[in-house]
């Protein structure tokens, strides 16, 4: 009877990791969605402990007895994760869930690690080869290691990197070849010791041999690949994680880890080539080739742009140019993030409501620093989410609108993407802000975006410079508003 409970709550599980995902497409239903999983995670994690049940050594069907280390486990965990996230800055966000990945990276190690001494006496049990696949339930365990460890250690290379405790993105010489056999290597062993061509009493060295390879590769794999490259790195990192825990539910037979692994692998590599694509670069590219600047600051007096002039404004002026509009796009990008801004463009929105004036966000698939960053942002200071337009709907309607505010956004904004075959965003979909009667752009300087390069936008005839942080300049626009 708890066998059949049991895998009745890892289908309802399953279920709500489904619908859970499906939901956090949308803004609207994000929330809920995230409620949905942690319940399906929530139950089949509580099930297990309770109605899980297995034969011990004295062929005794017994279950979970050692309660106190798992609840205890339960605690600590929770009560940091809690933690964490409560106080995680929308900025450092993606440096924690490359954190929080790297665990259940180096969770699905550990377990392989737990099942290993097991895994040796079945295979040399004639009685249980009997039944099983030694082969398969061998490749199981050593697919988990491989990919968890090596999710782990890129995982915390990728942390240490967005946290800014490692800035260099290091190349050793002949890395290619370095990670080339490294990962010949690695593979190759885990053939090996998967086909039982090992001698039985060396297996255990050998095993810790491929852990210890498998986690030189993640660190390999992530220093040489540029800091601002990372949301690309840790989201197939995050599939990698998916698929080691799916390896778990796959050597223990639990459904509802299975299904868990399953959807983060696929979501991880769709989330992945989605990414991508929207930088209209190639994953070989992110992984091989050096895009942008690592996070440095390039003037762009460097790029020749000294030359070329600009007009720029003051917050009154905008005031009034705001205040008298019929239609204002919001373009936010990093720079709003940085500013902890979302708050204030909030309020200067609802005063432009309040004036007739209609406003809407315009939101590109990669502005700012991971997926969905400027939709999280924006729902912070609880913007009607009607209000956020995706790119795709929102590009044919800047040429109906009076004002485009871009605030902290750059290459999102640079019509390079269009019109210079030979810059390295060319092909990348932008938002066709030049589009608008007057497109305004704040930002500290003149300096580079991510990809590291001048925007002409910047010196177009249409375009009007506001300089300074966007939380101070929004401030006193949202006072001038007040005034008017
Ligand atoms: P960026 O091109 O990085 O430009 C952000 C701009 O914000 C900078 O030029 C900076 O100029 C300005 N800024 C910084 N702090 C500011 C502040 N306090 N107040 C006002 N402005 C500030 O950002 P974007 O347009 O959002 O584009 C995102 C880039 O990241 C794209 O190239 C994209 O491919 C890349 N990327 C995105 C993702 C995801 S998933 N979102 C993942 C990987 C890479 P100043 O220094 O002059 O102020």
């Amino acid at each position: 009877m708890s066998d059949f409970t049991l895998e009745i709550s890892y289908l309802i599980a399953s279920i709500c990791y489904i619908l859970g995902l499906k939901m956090m497409a949308g803004p609207k239903t994000a929330r809920n969605g995230n409620l949905l999983a942690a319940f399906g995670m929530t139950l089949a994690i509580f099930t297990t402990i309770y109605l899980y049940q297995y034969e011990n050594d004295e062929k005794e069907i017994i279950g979970l007895s050692n309660h106190i280390w798992i609840f205890s486990g339960i605690a600590v965990g929770a009560i940091i994760g809690w933690v964490a996230a409560v106080k995680v800055q929308m900025t450092a966000m993606p440096q924690m869930v490359s954190l929080f990945n790297g665990m259940g990276g180096a969770c699905a190690a550990l377990i392989a690690l737990v099942e290993f001494p097991k895994a040796l006496i079945h295979i040399q049990d004639p009685i249980w080869l009997e039944d099983h696949n030694a082969i398969l339930y061998m490749s199981t365990i050593l697919c988990g290691l491989v990919i968890g460890s090596t999710s782990f250690s890129g995982s915390m290379v990728a942390y240490l990197k967005l946290n800014g405790n490692l800035k260099k993105d290091i190349r050793l010489p002949f890395y290619n070849i370095i990670n080339t056999l490294l990962i010949f290597g690695v593979v190759g062993l885990t053939i090996c010791l998967a086909g039982n061509h090992i001698p039985t009493e060396n297996f255990e060295t050998w095993t810790y041999i491929l852990l210890a390879g498998a986690s030189l590769y993640g660190i390999l794999f992530v220093l040489p690949i540029g800091g601002a490259d990372m949301p690309v790195v840790i989201s197939l990192l995050n599939s990698f994680t998916g698929m080691a825990a799916m390896f778990g539910g796959f050597m223990y037979d639990n459904m509802a880890m299975l299904t868990g692994g399953i959807l983060v692998g696929s979501a991880g590599t769709i989330l992945t080539v989605v990414m991508c694509k929207a930088m209209n670069r190639s994953l070989t590219n992110v992984i091989f080739g050096a895009f942008g600047t690592g996070g440095k600051a390039v003037s762009a007096s460097s790029n020749g742009a000294a030359q070329k002039s600009y007009k720029e404004t003051n917050a009154s002026d905008l005031a009034v140019l705001l205040n008298y509009s019929q239609k204002v796009i919001i373009v936010p990008g990093y720079g709003l993030a940085v500013a902890q801004a979302q708050h204030v463009v909030h309020e200067m929105e609802e005063l432009l409501s309040e004036r007739d004036v209609e406003v809407k966000y315009a939101i590109h698939p990669v502005a700012g620093r991971m997926p969905g960053h400027m939709n999280v942002l924006l729902a912070e200071s609880n913007v009607d989410y009607d209000k956020l337009v995706e790119m795709d709907d929102i590009n044919a309607e800047f040429s109906t609108c009076d004002v485009v505010m871009v605030l902290g956004a750059n290459d999102v904004v640079n019509p390079a993407a269009k019109e210079d075959p030979s810059s390295p965003i060319y092909g990348m979909p932008i938002l066709n802000v030049e589009d608008a009667k007057t497109t305004i752009v704040n930002k500290r300087s003149m300096n580079v975006g991510y990809a590291g390069i001048d925007n002409d936008l910047f010196y177009r005839d249409k375009t009007n410079m506001l300089f300074g942080d966007a939380k101070k300049v929004l401030t006193e626009i949202v006072s001038e508003l007040k005034n008017l």
